[in-house]
């Protein structure tokens, strides 16, 4: 049983789970988890150690040894600043490679509720509402078209000043997708009880004032 309302955001790549959840969190003074961090921080930690993408145990095994900060915007791994590190396309291929294994995602579990503190949470990710908050207040599935999804990720890219290309991206997107559902442990699904946003044709600000919308009527 979380100790605290908890709202729970899951969706597929690039579907604006990230930026809505985060400004959900601050509207309602929440703390956010940003599971899909967590992920990408055991690809580049284990990247870094040599560690292969098979090997379900020895990444479990890395876990605990993480020293994981999350400061403001920033994310320290092992008191390195990884905040732009963990965010190439690279580490985010490798963190859907390597989140099919359950012994990674079972060593994930505590750290992930852990992060259920006063006075609530808003937490993304692809399992929030089906195996890490099961008893979430509120649960979104948050999607977009495909094609919305890597036309907004070619956006992002290219604000930052990283060369993309539409085409790779979408082709990208479509392989984690198929992944991130197909997998045995934990795959991406609507759980029971969720409410889909499709938010392909709606702006953030939309989107975060429904989401804040149908917690306020889930707490009436
Ligand atoms: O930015 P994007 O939505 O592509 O990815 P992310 O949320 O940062 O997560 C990176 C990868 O971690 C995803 O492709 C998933 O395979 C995996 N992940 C997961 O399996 N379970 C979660 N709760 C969050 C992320």
């Amino acid at each position: 049983m979380s100790p605290f309302p908890v709202i729970a955001i899951d969706g597929p790549t690039a579907s604006g789970k990230g930026t809505v959840a985060s400004l959900v969190a601050e509207k309602l003074g929440f703390h956010y988890l940003d599971s899909g961090a967590l992920y990408r921080l055991v690809a580049l930690a284990s990247e870094k150690r040599g560690i292969d993408v098979k090997n379900g145990h020895e990444l479990g095994l890395l876990v605990p040894k993480l020293l994981i900060s999350f400061k403001n915007s920033q994310v320290l791994l092992d008191g390195e600043d990884v905040t732009e590190a963990i965010r190439t396309e690279n580490i985010g291929l490798r963190a859907s490679t390597l989140a099919v294994h359950p012994e990674l995602r079972s060593a994930l579990v505590c750290l992930q509720r852990s992060f259920c503190q006063s006075p609530g949470l808003v937490a993304d990710g692809r399992d929030m509402a089906s195996i890490i908050f099961p008893d979430a207040v509120l649960k979104v599935f948050l999607t977009a078209t495909a094609a919305a999804r890597a036309e907004r990720r070619y956006k992002q890219l290219i604000a930052k000043g990283i060369s993309a290309k539409l085409s790779d991206l979408l082709q990208d997107l479509q392989e984690r997708d198929v992944r991130d559902s197909s997998r045995g442990t934990a795959p991406l699904l609507i759980a029971d009880g969720a409410k889909v946003l499709e938010t392909s044709d709606l702006s953030i600000d939309q989107a975060v004032k429904t989401v804040l919308d149908w917690y306020q009527s889930e707490i009436l």
